[in-house]
């Protein structure tokens, strides 16, 4: 058995076939799937699929790239759902940065700001975070270490930054997706033995982040299997362990999963 704990279920992508795709996720063991909140406008769709399927949860909050979008009183209304079960996706990205330095400056800014408001309502709230990082590991180890609470979170996007390791006696934990089976990836196959297996997670982010041998398709949760094999075998520990392992990780961590 296998949680998908992130899994963007709420995108348009999924329309059309969106029980076909929870059926096929089922029939490769996905036994339950967390539909990180990233975006406000599609978290009426993750809603209505947590009350539609008894397997589907959600987070709320609001993506990096969204900052400017970031209000938490529409958020509150969704956050005390029976079935939320997180804050995030949150974090700090800066792949894609504006040009001159200034507007550099001001989009950290609100990145940071939104992100400190997302940790500290999840300390209040007493929620683990969805932690997304990408080219921020400096910044975002500050903000974590000074503000998160213990209830933790996931660091998603996990890009293979070793000094992020610190966090995991800080009740944090690493997703791992369909990165670790591209031929690239030899910077988080490197960390991987490292991370603790207590703090081991699978989540595909579909539909993004294609696991080989489907890579270039549309990622749906079926796939997990391909990033669970792959664990296995840098981990060399048995499938089935390495799958109640981490639906265990899983279930620790987002302790409103039922
Ligand atoms: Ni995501």
């Amino acid at each position: 058995m296998i949680i998908d704990s992130h899994c963007h279920l709420d995108d348009e992508r999924y329309n059309d076939d969106i029980d076909a795709v929870i059926e096929r996720a089922k029939e490769q063991g996905v036994e339950k799937f967390i539909i990180p909140g990233a975006d406000p406008k599609t978290l009426a769709r993750a809603v209505e699929l947590a009350e539609k399927y008894d397997e589907v949860y959600f987070s709320v909050g609001v993506h990096p790239y969204d900052a400017k979008n970031y209000d938490r009183n529409y958020l509150e209304k969704y956050v005390s759902h029976v079935k939320c079960v997180a804050i995030g996706e949150c974090g700090l990205d800066y792949f894609r940065l504006p040009e001159s330095e200034e507007a550099i400056e001001i989009e950290k800014k609100l990145q940071k700001e939104v992100f400190i408001d997302q940790i500290l309502w999840a300390k209040e709230l007493k929620l683990p975070l969805i932690v997304h990082i990408r080219e921020s590991s400096v910044d975002c180890l500050e903000l974590l270490e000074k503000h998160a609470g213990e209830d933790g979170g996931v660091l998603h996007c996990y890009n293979a930054d070793e000094s992020l390791l610190k966090l995991s006696s800080k009740n944090f934990y690493y997703g791992i997706g369909g990165v670790l089976t591209f031929k690239n990836a030899k910077k988080l196959i490197n960390v991987y033995p490292k991370i603790p297996n207590d703090k081991l997670i699978i989540e595909t982010d579909a539909p993004y982040l294609t696991p080989h041998p489907y890579r270039g398709k549309r990622n749906e949760p079926s796939y997990t299997k391909h990033i669970a094999s792959k664990m296995v075998e840098l981990s060399a520990i048995e499938q089935d362990r390495l799958e109640s392992m981490t639906t265990n990780n899983t279930k620790r961590l987002f302790t409103k999963i039922r």
